[in-house]
């Protein structure tokens, strides 16, 4: 990630290696560049190159010697009413990948659209565009061109609310990269056991306690519904518990709040195997826990003021032998016992004892992230998470940060009819509830586990949470979705 540095600087007179303005449509020059030569130069070039300046249109100007920066990158902004601040990360996001692979020090102006958008929410926005947009998972890769960006100075005055936003934003952009790069690391490497040596690695650089639940652990403890599901698997089942407590006392006890995220590093459907093309993408069925972790390595340096219990439960699901079957009965450690009809509606199981471990913990509230059912998909399609809860004033908080973050959720509703969809003739409930609204039944299911008496929220992120083309914000792979909402909603204040 480079270093970003603040500058009260006009466009016009920064020293940079390649400068960074912008332009809303049907304009002669770009927005709030004061009348100087590069102005007319670039206003000259616009017109030759019948630049519009419609939403991430680019034009690259190689600059004559004299000028303070050798390359002048006009990023076009669309209409100025409708700049908001996802449109600013978005336009640092496509300027900075224009220029990454060829610049060491990128300058840019930070355009305002009437003044709508405050300063440092604008200075947080081009942060995470930078961050985010630049972002590309190269692990495997052998030969690629790296970014040689070292150094982005942004045009606003350096006081201290926009060097706590630059912070603000580095860090959030940190964590929602570690989701990403859990998410899209291949499901071999990615294994239970492998993500909980990362949940150690964070645990010990973000001073966080982790427990560590092994098979032996959770057969005592009763959680025979993530046993079944593991069983057949040859990767051991983890459920790891990162906790993070708030270094200083505040007034009153602090909030304490449960994520629960669902981690199948492999979702083959088990024995009712999943066809081919559907399983293309299931490494990114862990996407949930992943994101728990990126919330939870954060939470120490924004010094976050709420207690927080990161859960999260790591199988493999695999058809063999052993594997459980269609018609098994599982008994959870609620006690309740579950009639699985299909292996592939493994997720909500895992949870059930994820959010029964989560309860007994005794939290304020509960949250839990998971890819948990194409459904969603369907009605939301793939950049929109589902939010579905009892409690209204919880789902609104959530709703609420997730404006603030540029992240796109919905509420979905728990329609009280759908619940009997569950009712099982041979178990306490059984898991799936047929063919219509797949998302609400698995909703319904997980409700039943997180009980009524701690208010509840199901983020069912099986769109969002990985990408199968390049974003404006992310590239094909993980994209860390939800971590910057969850982040905000945990840090009000910010
Ligand atoms: N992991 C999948 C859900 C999913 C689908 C995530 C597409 C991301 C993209 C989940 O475990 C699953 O297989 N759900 C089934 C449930 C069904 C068997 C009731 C589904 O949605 O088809
Ligand atoms: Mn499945
Ligand atoms: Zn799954």
């Amino acid at each position: 990630m480079p270093e970003f540095a603040l500058s009260a600087k006009e466009a016009h007179l920064i020293r940079a290696d390649a400068v960074v303005v912008f332009c809303g449509k049907g304009k002669r020059h770009p927005a709030g560049l004061p009348a100087s030569t590069l102005r007319t130069a670039l206003a000259r070039v616009m017109k030759e190159d019948q630049f519009t300046g419609k939403e991430g249109e680019l034009l690259l100007w190689h600059a004559p010697g004299g000028m303070p920066a050798s390359r002048y990158l006009v990023v076009g902004m669309g209409p100025a009413e409708e700049f908001d601040l996802e449109s600013l990360r978005r336009a640092l996001a496509v300027a900075t990948r224009t220029l990454q692979e060829s610049t060491r020090h990128m300058a840019a102006a930070l355009p305002a659209a009437g003044g709508r958008l405050p300063s440092a929410a604008r200075v947080e926005a081009a942060v995470e565009g930078v961050c985010l947009g630049g972002h590309r998972w190269t692990a495997w890769i052998s030969k690629t061109k790296k970014s040689r960006l070292a150094k982005v100075t942004l045009l606003a005055s350096s006081t201290a609310a926009h060097r706590a936003a630059v912070e603000h934003a580095r860090i959030y952009s940190d964590a929602t990269i570690l989701a990403r790069d859990l998410t899209s690391e291949a499901p071999s490497t990615m294994t239970p056991q492998a993500m909980e040596r990362q949940a150690r690695r964070v645990a010990r650089d973000a001073g966080l306690k982790l427990t560590v639940l092994d098979e032996a652990r959770m057969k005592k403890m009763g959680m025979g519904c993530i046993l079944g599901v593991s069983r057949g698997s040859t990767e051991p089942a983890r459920l790891l518990h990162l906790v993070y407590k708030p270094r200083r006392r505040r007034a009153g006890t602090p909030r304490r709040v449960a994520l629960v995220g669902k981690g199948v590093t492999f979702d083959s459907g088990g024995l009712s195997l999943k066809p081919s093309a559907s399983m293309e993408t299931m490494k990114s069925d862990m996407a949930g826990s992943a994101a728990v972790l990126g919330v939870m390595s954060a939470l120490k340096v924004l010094d976050c003021p709420a207690e927080v219990h990161g859960v999260m439960v790591m199988v493999e699901n695999m058809p063999s032998g052993k594997a459980y079957k269609p018609g098994d009965i599982l008994k959870s450690m609620s006690g309740r016992t579950v009639e699985v009809l299909n292996t592939d509606a493994e997720g909500r199981l895992i949870l059930a004892d994820g959010l029964e471990y989560a309860r007994r913990l005794k939290p304020d509230c509960i949250v839990d992230l998971a890819t948990l059912t194409g459904a969603v998909v369907v009605a939301l399609g793939t950049l929109c998470t589902g939010v579905m809860g009892y409690d209204k004033k919880l789902v609104d908080e959530i709703l609420t940060a997730a404006k603030a973050s540029g992240e796109q959720f919905w509420p979905l509703p728990l329609v009280k009819e759908y619940r009997q969809l569950l009712d099982s003739n041979v178990a306490d409930i059984k898991h799936i509830g047929g063919r219509w609204g797949g998302s609400l039944t698995a909703g319904h299911f997980l409700g039943e586990f997180a009980g009524r008496d701690i208010p509840w929220v199901h983020l069912d992120i099986a769109g969002p949470s990985f990408a199968e083309q390049d974003q404006p914000l992310a590239r094909v792979g993980g994209t860390g979705h939800p971590v910057r909402t969850l982040l905000r909603w945990l840090q009000p204040a910010s």
